[in-house]
C-alpha cells in the first residue's frame, strides 16, 4: 500500500517559506498541503491564490494540494487552477451546487476532493463520489493547526473505507506518529501532518517515523 504524507503548510515558519518548502520536498513528501481559509467559512484567514502560484512557480515539480475553507468556492477554484493546484478539496456546505463545483475543479484539469467535516455524514458522498480523486476526512475541526485528533471519527474512516472501496481517504487535522498507525488501519492512505512535521527537530526522520507508524 502506497502511503502519502503531505505537510500542511500551516504549521510552517512563515518568515522563511521557501526554504521550509525545500527542506520538506528534501525529506521526501507526496505533495504539499494548502489551507485557504476566509475568516467566513472558518474563523482564521491565511492563504490564497498568490501564495500557490508563487510556490509553483519556484517548485515546478511540486504537487499542490489546495483545501477551500472559504465560501463561494467557485472563483476560488479558478484562481487556484490557473495557480498551479495539482488538486482542489472542498467542504459541501461551502457550495450551494456542490455537483457544479466539483464538475468545475475536473474541469480545469486538477484532482477533486470532498471534505466531510467531523459531525458530516458520509451520505453526503452517495451522489457524488464518481467525481472525485479523493475522500478528506477532518479529524479535527477545521481552522487551526495543533489540534487534538477526534478519535470518534476513526469509526467514520472505516466505514468509509468498507461503503466506498474505490475511493482513496485522505485525513487531515492531529496526526502524529502515534496515532497514524491506527488512521492507516481503519483505512486512510494519504497523510495530511502540519504540526507533527513543522515544529519537529528533523523532518526528514519525522516523515520518515510516519511512513513506518502508517504501515
Ligand atoms: C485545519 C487544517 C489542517 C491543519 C493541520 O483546519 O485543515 O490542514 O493545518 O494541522 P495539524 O496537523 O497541526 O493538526
Ligand atoms: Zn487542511
Amino acid at each position: 500500500m502506497a502511503y502519502h504524507i503531505l505537510p500542511s503548510l500551516l504549521s510552517a515558519d512563515l518568515t522563511c517559506l521557501g526554504e521550509e518548502i525545500s527542506a520538506v520536498m528534501q525529506a521526501g513528501i507526496d505533495m504539499i498541503h494548502i489551507d485557504a481559509m476566509d475568516n467566513h467559512y472558518v474563523q482564521n484567514l491565511t492563504f490564497g491564490p498568490l501564495l500557490c502560484q508563487a510556490i509553483h512557480r519556484r517548485f515546478d515539480k511540486l504537487k499542490i494540494d489546495v483545501h477551500l475553507m472559504a465560501t463561494p468556492v467557485d472563483e476560488l477554484i479558478q484562481q487556484f487552477a490557473t495557480a498551479g493546484a495539482t488538486r482542489i478539496s472542498i467542504h459541501p456546505d461551502a457550495t450551494i451546487h456542490l455537483d457544479r463545483s466539483l464538475q468545475l475543479i475536473k474541469s480545469l484539469g486538477c484532482e477533486a476532493g470532498l471534505v466531510l467535516n467531523p459531525a458530516t455524514s458520509l451520505d453526503c458522498l452517495e451522489w457524488c463520489a464518481y467525481h472525485l480523486d479523493f475522500v478528506l476526512i477532518m479529524t479535527v475541526n477545521p481552522g487551526f493547526s495543533g489540534q487534538t485528533l477526534i478519535t470518534e471519527v476513526i469509526k467514520k474512516i472505516e466505514l468509509c473505507s468498507h461503503r466506498f472501496p474505490q475511493l482513496p481517504i485522505c485525513v487531515d487535522g492531529g496526526v502524529t506518529t502515534e496515532n497514524i498507525a491506527a488512521l492507516a488501519f481503519a483505512g486512510a492512505t494519504q497523510f495530511i501532518a502540519g504540526s507533527t512535521i513543522f515544529h519537529s527537530k528533523n523532518y526528514a526522520n519525522t516523515i520518515a517515523m510516519l511512513r513506518e507508524c502508517g504501515v
